[in-house]
């Protein structure tokens, strides 16, 4: 204990204090540690009260009050996630009465053929000519040519012949809207057309 500083000089265990701060200084002493009781920066105080406040509503509005808990913030931010995915089909096909019905709809076509452009034209050529996979032109199907057929295959593919399945990754209007594009080319013949595969398809739809 040390308490001869307070008194006679102006150093506080080495460390000047200046004489206007000498009346700030508390008379308590730690083993030689003093104490300035320095007035709080205004800005200090009032960043307290604020959390002060803050405390108050967060306590009343989350934990008393209606708003929301963790679990449901997460709940609400994984819907919005999953309206944010694209739409997915998982291999379910639209009704053939519905797929029929859309045949012809020029609009329905034009949408699939932007589908189309997005992710067959790799395989199956810019107009449906085929170049890997086959002719999507003509009347010969290895899978069958009913609108029911085409949609199952896009859906589910042929991954042993290197049709991936698209039903994953196009909701059920696109699945469909394919079809009705397929339809739409059918019998354009263009140029550099594949040669036939499969069995000739009878339409009678
Ligand atoms: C990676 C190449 C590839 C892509 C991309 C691809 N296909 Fe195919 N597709 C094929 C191959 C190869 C076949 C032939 C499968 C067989 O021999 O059984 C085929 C077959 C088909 C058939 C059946 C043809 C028949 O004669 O029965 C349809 C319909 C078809 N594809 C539509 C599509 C559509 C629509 C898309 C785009 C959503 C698409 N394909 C994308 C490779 C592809």
């Amino acid at each position: 204990m040390n308490n001869s500083d307070k008194n006679n000089t102006n150093t506080n265990g080495g460390v000047e204090i200046f004489s206007t701060e000498k009346a700030l200084l508390l008379d308590h002493n730690y083993d030689g540690i003093r104490e300035l009781d320095h007035v709080l920066p205004r800005w200090w105080v009032w960043l307290l009260y604020a959390t002060i406040v803050f405390s108050v509503w967060y306590s009343g509005y989350y934990m008393l009050g209606s708003g929301p808990t963790p679990e449901q913030e997460l709940a609400e931010e994984m819907t919005r996630i999953e309206a944010l995915k694209p739409p997915t089909n998982a291999g379910g096909l639209p009704e053939a009465a519905s797929l029929v019905s859309a045949l012809g709809d020029t609009s329905r076509a034009n949408h699939g053929r932007e589908v189309y452009l997005g992710k067959c034209v790799a395989c199956h050529g810019d107009h449906g000519q085929g170049t890997i996979g086959p002719n999507l032109t003509d009347e010969f199907w290895i899978h069958g040519g009913a609108p029911t057929d085409v949609a199952r295959i896009v859906a589910v593919g042929v991954p042993e012949k290197g049709m991936p399945p698209w039903g994953p990754l196009l909701s059920p209007d696109e699945l469909t809207d394919l079809v009705v594009f397929i339809d739409s080319i059918k019998g354009s013949n263009p140029a550099g057309a594949k040669a036939a595969q499969g069995e000739k398809y009878d339409a009678k739809n």
